[in-house]
């Protein structure tokens, strides 16, 4: 068995807990929250052994073999790397980091550590996003002219005021970094490197220190173009999640309020009837094993195997990079 523990036990731990106790191979042996009350409500509701703080679980617990950092964003470089400075592989919720210094401060350390270090972009794993991934590496809409990627959700004012981090530039970012990020990491995985942006930014509605409506054009290293539009100011509920891609023999837009559903698929370059499969297989099951589970038995995998994670840091790194320039290029001055 690979023993895990978590760092920072609020909701997206709930989804780590539930992920290692589903993946296979996978032991969950320890918690660490600085919240005394969540401390209590774990070791209540898990019967898992509970600590205050990193260090204090480190020493006790020398059986770790993998720490899943779920703190604040702006926290994740620090617990990341003393975790990997006491030999620990990590698996760090996304985004990665909040800035560039944080993300090669995590690569010196897993590199220093000789220990396996993965980024959590779950969307990755989502079935239409796998079989759109698929379609572009045999080319199935030829050339491309451009694509699309919007997200168009809602967090009212009371989700940035429920932790005094949310919002903030130095824990959270805002649309790019929080929501926005998976679609940019999807972006660049799909679509590869952007060379160009142009973009705009602003915090129109919620008070909050950081942006809650954003857009962009991009460029590809291919030559494709790109367009990009988030914001979390959506009147009421979220509304969209989508990502279109348009070339000279096909298209597609995988849509619906997550990006899990294909909405659209046309290709001259693929038979009918598997575009009609692939349609049907996505629409009995839109969101698959979970990515989070995914991500743990990847990681598994990849310490059984010597291998690097599917999601790396180099990844998770380059996905910072393109919120930071977004954040950069169209902040007002
Ligand atoms: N992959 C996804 O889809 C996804 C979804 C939601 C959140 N996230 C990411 O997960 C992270 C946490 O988000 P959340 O919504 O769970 O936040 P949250 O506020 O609900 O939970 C964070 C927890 O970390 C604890 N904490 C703070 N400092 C700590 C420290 N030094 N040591 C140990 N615990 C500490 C807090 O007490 C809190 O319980 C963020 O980076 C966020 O971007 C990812």
């Amino acid at each position: 068995m690979i023993r895990f523990a978590i760092v920072g036990c609020g909701h997206i731990a709930n989804k780590h807990i539930e992920a290692i106790n589903q993946a296979n191979g996978a032991e969950l042996i320890a918690l660490c929250d600085t919240n005394p009350v969540r401390l209590e409500q774990l070791r209540e509701t898990t019967g898992t052994a509970v600590y205050a703080d990193m260090r204090e679980m480190l020493a006790s617990e020398p059986a770790i073999d993998v720490i899943c950092i779920c703190t604040p964003s702006g926290l994740h470089a620090g617990l990341a790397a003393a975790a990997a400075e006491a030999g620990k592989h990590i698996v760090i919720e996304k985004p990665l980091s909040l800035t560039i210094e944080d993300a090669d401060l995590i690569t010196a350390a897993a590199e220093a550590n000789g220990i396996k270090a993965a980024v959590v972009h779950p969307n990755r794993y989502r079935p239409a996003i796998q079989k759109l991934k698929q379609a572009l590496e045999s080319e199935a809409f030829g050339k491309l002219s451009h694509v699309n990627a919007t997200v168009r959700w809602n967090r009212g004012q009371a989700y940035y005021d429920q932790a005094a981090w949310r919002g903030t530039k130095a824990m959270d970012g805002g649309v790019l970094m929080n929501q926005a990020i998976h679609s940019l990491d999807l972006l660049q995985w799909l679509f590869g490197p952007v060379v160009q942006l142009k973009s705009m930014v602003d915090t129109r509605i919620r008070n909050i220190e950081a942006e809650d409506v954003a857009v962009a054009t991009l460029r590809f290293a291919s030559g494709a173009l790109g367009v990009v539009e988030a914001s979390t100011t959506i009147y009421e509920k979220n509304l969209e999640e989508s990502i279109s891609v348009f070339g000279e023999d096909g298209y597609a837009v995988i849509g619906g309020v997550t990006a899990n559903l294909v909405k659209q698929w046309k290709s001259a370059r693929m038979a009918q009837e598997s575009i009609d499969a692939l349609i049907a297989e996505v629409d009995a099951d839109p969101n698959g094993v979970s990515g989070h589970q995914c991500i743990i038995e990847d990681m598994i995998a990849a310490i059984r195997h010597n291998r690097k994670p599917a999601v790396t840091v180099e990844d998770g790194k380059q996905a910072v990079q393109l919120v930071i320039d977004f954040v950069e290029d169209g902040s007002l001055v």
